[in-house]
């Protein structure tokens, strides 16, 4: 088959990183007959330099025209760049919520999982890093304080800015629809994280998920609030299968979730709309201090494009042949500087990227 895939690389390590997952499809495509053509396109601050705006329609376009969209990171030093000097709506983030708003990506997907190999990487107690952990992390990725009404005005004569918190009940049901279904092909158990003693908003996420949970009997329902969640992750995370919630409270416990298990730079994602298209990213950002240096470690980038196989492309057998390539390079002691111990040896980006494209 013949896959059309936009190529957004980004800012900061974005272009290295993606260069490696596009390596590594390249190697799927010759051993199992598949054609993968990337198109290439601009977004974040790099869009801005050339066309003096994060997102273009043409971005739009083109990217919903082609199959799946993989993308390494947007963003600069936000105290040094320039880019940070526009107006809110015009930095490089507008261009990334822009995009996520316009291909109606609400389902993000940050898969946390503790490979045995990285248990020394892992910055929780040896007890707890032990048992492991793999979970799902759900995030409703186009509404909440992310989308909501927002302004910065003198009100009585002092300056009071506002955020809205808004979801409708389509909103929060569309997503636990899909928790539940990704929680029916894992462990069967869904905890819904959210602040249901304080804010209305949470206290209709727990009426409606209650409501999908109905439908799903095999499925245990749980329900944590946020705080206690953060308190969770580092204490048992084990305890959790598919984690559902909100945009700003996923926004925070993913990278929470993401250094457990050793590294921001091991964490995929995936962010879907209701079709099987999607939005393939390393939850991590585009770590402007260590850009253009070939350090930056590209297997968060690398295993998002085998959830793009997976998710998008229904190419279960060539997303394990990735996995598994992963996992082997990590079983041979490959490390780049993010997840090495000290006084081990270390690969550079593009070597990483070499090594799992051999062994695909
Ligand atoms: C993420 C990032 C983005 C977010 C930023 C860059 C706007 O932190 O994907 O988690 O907050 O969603
Ligand atoms: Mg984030």
């Amino acid at each position: 088959m013949k896959y059309r895939i936009a190529s957004i690389k980004g800012d900061g390590i974005g272009p290295e990183i993606v260069t490696q997952a596009q390596k590594v499809l390249n190697s799927v495509g010759e051993k199992y007959g598949h054609e993968f053509e990337f198109v290439e396109l601009l977004m974040g601050g790099c869009s801005i330099d050339v066309n003096g705006v994060p997102l273009t329609e043409e971005t739009i376009e083109t990217a919903k025209s082609c199959d799946a969209v993989l993308m390494g990171s947007i963003g600069g030093d936000t105290r040094t760049s320039p880019w940070y000097k526009l107006e809110p709506s015009k930095r490089p983030e507008a261009g990334l919520l822009g995009i996520r708003k316009a291909l109606k990506l609400f389902a993000n997907l940050r898969p946390a999982y503790l490979y045995p190999e990285l248990k020394e990487a892992c910055p929780l107690k040896e007890e707890v890093a032990a048992k492991g952990f793999d979970m799902m992390m759900m995030r409703e990725l186009t509404g909440g304080l992310y989308f909501g009404e927002r302004y910065t005005k003198e009100i009585d004569g002092v300056m009071t800015a506002v955020d809205t918190l808004t979801y409708n009940e389509n909103e929060i049901r569309r997503i636990a629809i899909k928790a539940f279904d990704i929680a029916m092909k894992r462990r069967k158990k869904v905890t819904l994280v959210d602040k249901a003693n304080v804010l209305d908003s949470s206290r209709l996420w727990r009426k409606v998920t209650e409501e999908v949970a109905a439908d799903y009997p095999e499925v245990e329902f749980l329900v944590m609030l946020v705080d206690n969640c953060a308190m969770q992750l580092v204490k048992d995370p084990a305890q959790f299968d598919v984690v559902l919630t909100e945009n700003m409270f996923g926004d925070i416990l993913s990278d929470e979730a993401s250094m457990i298990t050793g590294s921001i730079g091991m964490l995929p994602s995936a962010s879907l709309n209701e079709t099987k298209f999607g939005l393939y990213e390393p939850s991590g950002g585009s770590a402007p201090d260590i850009a253009g240096k070939n350090i930056a470690n590209p297997i968060a980038t690398i295993l998002s494009a085998a959830m793009m196989l997976r998710y998008s492309f229904d190419l279960d057998r060539e997303a394990d042949a990735i996995e598994e390539a992963v996992k082997k390079v990590l079983r041979e002691g490959y490390r780049t500087i993010d997840i090495a111990k000290s006084g081990e040896p270390q690969v550079k980006c593009d070597e990483m990227g070499d090594l799992i494209a051999a062994r695909i």
